[in-house]
């Protein structure tokens, strides 16, 4: 072994050892039992006498046993800690911005002011004050339940544990982010690899005396929810935190204008390293609150706010081979292999290549010098090639024409929207026949946003499959636990915890139980709509009798495209036997509507012609607030037709003759106590 391939040896063991500590830190579940792990720290230890040039910040040997509690009370969000979109660049901000005018209907020429706040790159925790008390603090957890650690947060000295300031309201949910400043991070003697991980590490103690000892930093910068609060913007918002005793972040701004916001991003990247905290980018959000609220929320992120990331690392490494995977809709995307490099403290060793279009127009070819780029959580991709570095008897890639795994024919969809051929070849086999597509289908199946599993992850999918234990989704509801005992890795106690984990999930949402199947352009949007259509999971089991799939169409949102796939699902015998048997398995929770105490109660609306002021979406957002509902075609079900100017002729006179309610804008403004 030359010098180089001891150095790779010694980075993958490192990893492994980062891989481990996550599982037994952060997701309480270990995967290899105490001795391996030792043994492990061994090798590496050993490997670091013999050869003297090895050395990496995250080796065990520099680290102290640091243990996190296991056992948080779990403890529900009274409103959930949601995510942020990302923007990469200017063309992600102006589509953001594009996206917001669109939704409220605003001309370009309004100005929307934002509230630019950077983004700290700690652990967010929320805190709950009843009477200016500091009452319950909770972790961000899976964004619906959280983990207690009020405890550990009252340690904290940037939060005040009374507040008796006159406008604070009665009851509120405080959110910001805990961190270590990166001076402090230095002298503390725990390892650990950052200081975001430092500042999780530490609010997890189970003894909160440790907490304490580690200088903990909070800044407040949302709320969750609140009870008698008169507060009209963000910016006045962030001015009250300060009064109300919190700290906030210096470097908070007020902007407006697409170019003020790049500006401003520019500004602080140059400054983030004179700043005493990790800030990973800028958080731009909508500056009114009035606003705010008509803008709302989709699927797991506000439509009013985006984080605007810095730009990434990058490294140059060498392709070492092109291999094709494929994703859960039978996508082949090729993946580079790349030589080990370490892009902003990760070894990264695939780099994704995008599609066949990507190959073809970069000239990408197995041999080649490339520059990788790595950007937050998003997948490492290959930007550029070194031409000059290129091997003279290089050849191009050839892209394969059939599926690399079940031997299926591929082909390139052509998109309605943008009628142009898709850049993304697929296998056209339909889901469980391919194996890769059946394995990518079950990772889907109980990700965090379908089933979630806990401690179900992708390894454990492709483990499972490998060992034949689960070949269909419904499989997981009857694995042989027997034999998962006596497998490498496992033992009672994990055997015990998935196990768990797993009849946890035996009952779910409608929605969620939708979303799991992964039909193809049903997202999480689309199947919480199709849900809260269809209500209970006999009428989903009913889709392919009759008309049913087609009146799907009734729903706004739902169009040809994702009516001919949910066909498309259903003409396929194993997923109806996927069906059956996980009806049988599982209990699927009919929709239960959250405010359905609304002024349009029971009511059902079709909206034509253009509204004054109100776009589409918002009018739809509008009405499903106030608990009515819309539907897209005229009939016997349909009680308003709201017509705004120039309706289609047809539409009204079909209403009339149904005697259906035909009225304006004004009068459904008036319905909602709104006056237009
Ligand atoms: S607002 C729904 N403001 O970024 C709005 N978040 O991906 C949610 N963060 O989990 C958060 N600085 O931990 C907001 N000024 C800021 C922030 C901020 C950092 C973190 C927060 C959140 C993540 C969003």
């Amino acid at each position: 072994m030359n010098d180089k391939d001891v150095e790779i040896e010694y980075l993958k063991k490192i990893e492994l050892v980062k891989k481990y500590n996550r599982y037994y830190y952060d997701k309480n579940k270990p995967i290899i039992s105490d001795q391996k792990f030792d043994l492990l720290k061994i090798d590496i230890t050993n490997l670091e006498k013999k050869y003297k040039f090895l050395k990496s910040e995250y080796s065990p040997t520099k680290s102290v046993g640091f243990k996190p509690s296991k056992s948080f009370q779990k403890s529900k969000h009274k409103f959930p800690m949601l995510s942020l979109g990302n923007a990469f660049n200017e063309e992600d901000l102006k589509n953001f911005e594009k996206k917001i005018n669109n939704f409220l209907s605003l001309k370009e020429i309004n100005i929307i002011d934002y509230s630019a706040e950077p983004k700290i790159d700690g652990i967010s925790a929320s805190l709950i004050y009843i009477n200016g008390k500091f009452t319950k603090g909770l972790s961000r957890g899976d964004g619906a339940e959280g983990e207690d650690i009020t405890q550990n947060l009252k340690t904290i000295n940037d939060i005040p544990p009374d507040i008796t300031v006159k406008n604070f309201p009665k009851e509120i949910d405080i959110r910001g982010e805990v961190f270590i400043e990166n001076n402090d991070f230095k002298t503390i003697n725990e390892k650990f690899a950052n200081p975001r991980n430092a500042a999780s590490g530490s609010l997890r103690q189970k003894d909160p005396v440790i907490t304490a000892k580690i200088p903990l930093k909070f800044i407040a910068y949302t709320y969750g929810y609140a009870e008698e609060m008169n507060i009209h913007s963000q910016t006045d918002f962030l001015k009250n935190l300060k009064i109300w005793g919190f700290k906030i972040n210096p470097f908070n701004k007020k902007i407006s204008g697409i170019k003020n916001l790049i500006k401003n991003h520019k500004d602080l990247e140059e400054k983030r390293k004179e700043i005493a905290f990790d800030i990973d980018g800028v958080v731009y959000k909508v500056n009114d609150f009035n606003l705010q609220r008509r803008l709302g929320f989709a699927a797991n992120a506000p439509r009013w706010a985006i984080a605007h990331k810095f730009s990434a690392n990058s490294s140059i490494s060498d392709i070492i081979n092109i291999e094709i995977q494929i994703g859960r809709t039978g996508a082949l995307t090729p993946v580079a292999k790349i030589k080990p490099v370490n892009i902003g403290g990760v070894i990264v060793s695939n780099a994704t290549l995008h599609n066949e279009d990507e190959i073809i127009r970069k000239d990408i070819r197995i041999g080649d010098t490339v520059t990788v780029e790595r950007a937050g959580d998003v997948i490492p991709h290959v930007i550029s090639v070194d031409i000059k570095k290129r091997n003279k008897n290089s050849k191009k890639f050839i892209f394969p024409l059939n599926c690399p795994c079940c031997g299926s024919m591929t082909v390139k969809d052509y998109n309605e929207v943008t009628k142009k051929q898709d850049a993304v070849r697929r296998c056209v086999s339909e889901g469980y026949e391919c194996e890769k597509i059946a394995i990518e289908k079950i990772k889907h199946f109980v990700s965090k946003e379908a089933f979630n599993i806990d401690g179900f992850g992708k390894k454990i999918v492709e483990n499972f499959w490998n060992l034949k234990l689960i070949r269909l989704p419904q499989d997981i509801f009857n694995l042989n636990f027997d034999k998962i005992e006596k497998l490498e890795g496992w033992g009672k106690l994990s055997v015990t915890n998935l196990k768990f984990s797993i009849n946890q999930k035996k009952k779910i949402s409608l929605d969620r139980f939708i979303y799991s199947l992964g039909i193809r352009h049903i997202g999480q949007e689309n199947a919480k709509i199709i849900a809260r259509y269809l209500k209970t999971v006999i009428n989903f089991f009913k889709l392919p009798d009759d008309k049913n799939i087609e009146s799907l169409s009734n729903i706004d949102g739902i169009g040809n495209t994702q009516i001919q796939s949910i066909k498309k699902f259903f003409l396929n015998k194993t997923n109806i036997k996927v069906l059956s048997e996980l009806g049988r398995n599982i209990k699927i929770e009919n929709t239960v509507l959250i405010n359905n105490k609304g002024l349009l109660k029971n009511k059902t609306f079709m909206l034509t012609g253009k509204l004054n002021g109100v776009s589409r979406a918002e009018a739809k957002s509008l009405i499903e607030q106030n608990s009515g509902k819309i539907i897209s075609n005229v009939n016997k079900k349909l009680d308003y037709l709201i017509a705004g100017e120039k309706p289609t002729t047809r539409k009204v006179n079909i209403a009339k003759e149904l005697n259906i309610k035909v009225i304006n804008q004004k009068e459904w403004m008036e319905m909602l106590n709104k006056t237009s």
